[in-house]
């Protein structure tokens, strides 16, 4: 299907955050775009403000005086909402009421006629609903844009259930055409992003809650570990936590009630001592004038006279440590064995979603210290480790010391089930298996939505094909063992992909 011809005018109503952003978007696309709000001061605003953006690009140098200039002048202020008649597509971001945008979309349908294509921005509602007052909800279509528009590469293209297939193709490539990424979803709570996307957050929240470790460590972790720009308590705080929590109380609701969406009673706190993040000036994080980020908890340095490592059988997605050990002039002797390294005293192995103490007693392994998952072992900088109860503190201490000689600062934790950055990628993969599940979008479509939208060092999906077939699944399957409750069950999906052992985009 083909993207929009420029020749076809482009409506935006609502001239907010959102709506100033998305008529960016199309103008540098080369569209006129009508410029409509309720109020007239709010579509000056955001002229001036798209003017003001362009303005700064042409000042550093990356975009020509002309091409701004010119950009701006496609913007048409609109005073009335008759003044669209002629546009061929009309995308709403005016306040998320369902009834008030029901009632704006019912007056575009017979201002602009038939041929129109009508687009929702909507970030929570639902498109089956926005268009069961119209009389013809086949061309009404979600294209939800990221804030900010201009530099968010991510449009989820949404079909509600009347939505025309060939009108979200069109607006699909028309997302493309304009420079950005679009993916498919079907209307449910949350589309993919803001469904997906709940673990990061509340898994962070529900190890703080049992005190396994502090934000800034979690933080720490998920950034040097997980190679996730931002952690998640630094990220809601700058979220806000108000908006943060309430997609999440929104999206529970949404689901009936779904343990798997629960919202933390720690956030909650927040938002009822109005420490709502960066705005307030205090969130889980000071922001007043001075204040410093406390550290991650960090092991002081130990020392070890060893200098023989053993790996017995093969670490899976940590086999890149070898190398450096290797290069950290350690002697790396590999024998049979299931995946465990042995330094000093201590036994290592990494997390599989049970807990070291548990392991150890199943397992019987003596002096077990588990470590956590890294996106590139070959690189990270921090890595959480959790011993069990029963090992010796000498074993802890080599377990440390191990790490340490390969540069990697070590964070020790409470022993916990499937510790940090495995445990988020889990629940991350389990919420996306299940949208694949659901006919919700498709595995790449996840994937794609989650890297544009949020900046993921890597889909989850994909991610969870790298620990090799069947780990993700066993980790959960465990985690769930553990805590025997509803909110860690593994997917259908993921577990019949386990058992036929493939992957979601590699074959056995
Ligand atoms: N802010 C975000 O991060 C974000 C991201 C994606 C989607 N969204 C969605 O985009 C939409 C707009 O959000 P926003 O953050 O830009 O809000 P905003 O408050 O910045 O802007 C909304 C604008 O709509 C105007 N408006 C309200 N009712 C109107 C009406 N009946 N007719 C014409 N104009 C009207 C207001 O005057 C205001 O200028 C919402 O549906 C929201 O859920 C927001």
């Amino acid at each position: 299907m083909q993207a929009l011809d420029t020749q076809v005018k482009i409506a935006v109503v609502g001239a907010g955050a959102m709506g100033s952003g998305i008529a960016q978007v199309a103008a540098q696309a080369g569209h006129e775009v009508f410029l409509f709000d309720q109020s007239l001061e709010a579509v000056e605003k955001g002229k001036a403000g798209i003017a003001k953006q362009l303005q700064r690009r042409v000042d550093k140098g990356k975009l020509q005086q002309a091409d701004a200039d010119a950009v701006v002048k496609r913007i048409l202020p609109a005073s009335q909402l008759s003044e669209l008649a002629s546009a061929g597509l009309v995308i709403e971001a005016i306040v998320e009421n369902l009834e008030i945008k029901q009632k704006v979309f019912g007056e575009l349908e017979d201002i602009c006629g038939e041929e129109v294509i009508l687009a929702t921005n909507t970030s929570s509602l639902s498109v089956t609903a926005l268009g069961s007052t119209l009389k013809r909800p086949e061309r009404l279509v979600g294209m939800h844009f990221f804030n900010p528009a201009p530099i968010m590469a991510l449009v989820e293209v949404i079909l509600g259930l009347a939505t025309d297939q060939k009108i979200a193709e069109q607006i699909h490539a028309t997302a493309a055409a304009w420079g950005k990424k679009p993916v498919y979803a079907t209307s449910t709570p949350g589309f993919i992003v803001n469904r997906v996307a709940r673990p990061f957050y509340a898994e962070s929240l529900r190890l703080m809650q049992e005190q396994v470790a502090e934000p800034q460590t979690l933080d720490a972790l998920l950034r040097e570990a997980g190679n996730f720009r931002m952690g998640p308590f630094e990220l809601t705080d700058l979220i806000g936590h108000d908006v943060n929590y309430a997609v999440t109380c929104s999206v529970f609701d949404a689901y009936y009630g779904d343990f798997r969406f629960q919202p933390s009673l720690i956030q909650k706190a927040l938002v009822d001592a109005g420490r709502l993040g960066r705005k307030a000036g205090q969130g889980f994080y000071s922001y007043a004038e001075g204040a410093e980020r406390p550290q991650p908890l960090t092991a002081a340095d130990c020392t070890s006279p060893e200098t023989q490592v053993l790996i017995e059988g093969d670490l899976g997605i940590a086999r890149s440590l070898l190398e450096r050990c290797r290069e950290a002039g350690l002697e790396v002797i590999e024998r049979e064995g299931s995946g465990l390294i042995r330094y000093g005293q201590a036994t290592l192995a990494l997390t599989d979603g049970r807990m070291a103490t548990e392991r150890s007693v199943a397992d019987g392994l003596h002096n077990l210290v588990l470590f956590d998952l890294a996106k590139d072992y070959a690189t990270a900088t921090r890595i959480a480790v959790a011993a069990a109860e029963q090992t010796e503190e000498a074993a802890v201490q080599d377990a440390l010391a191990f790490f340490q000689k390969l540069g990697i600062a070590v964070s020790p934790l409470e022993d916990a089930p499937g510790l940090v950055v495995m445990r988020t990628l889990a629940m991350l993969t389990n919420e996306g298996a299940d949208a694949v599940l659901q006919g919700v979008a498709s595995a790449a479509d996840v994937d794609l939505a989650m890297k544009a939208g949020l900046n993921y060092p890597e889909g989850p999906l994909a991610w969870s094909d790298q620990l090799g077939q069947g780990v993700v699944h066993q980790v959960l399957t465990n985690i769930q063992q553990s805590y025997n409750e509803d909110r860690y069950r593994p997917s259908l999906l993921l577990r019949k992909k386990a058992f036929a052992k493939t992957g979601f985009f590699t074959q056995n």
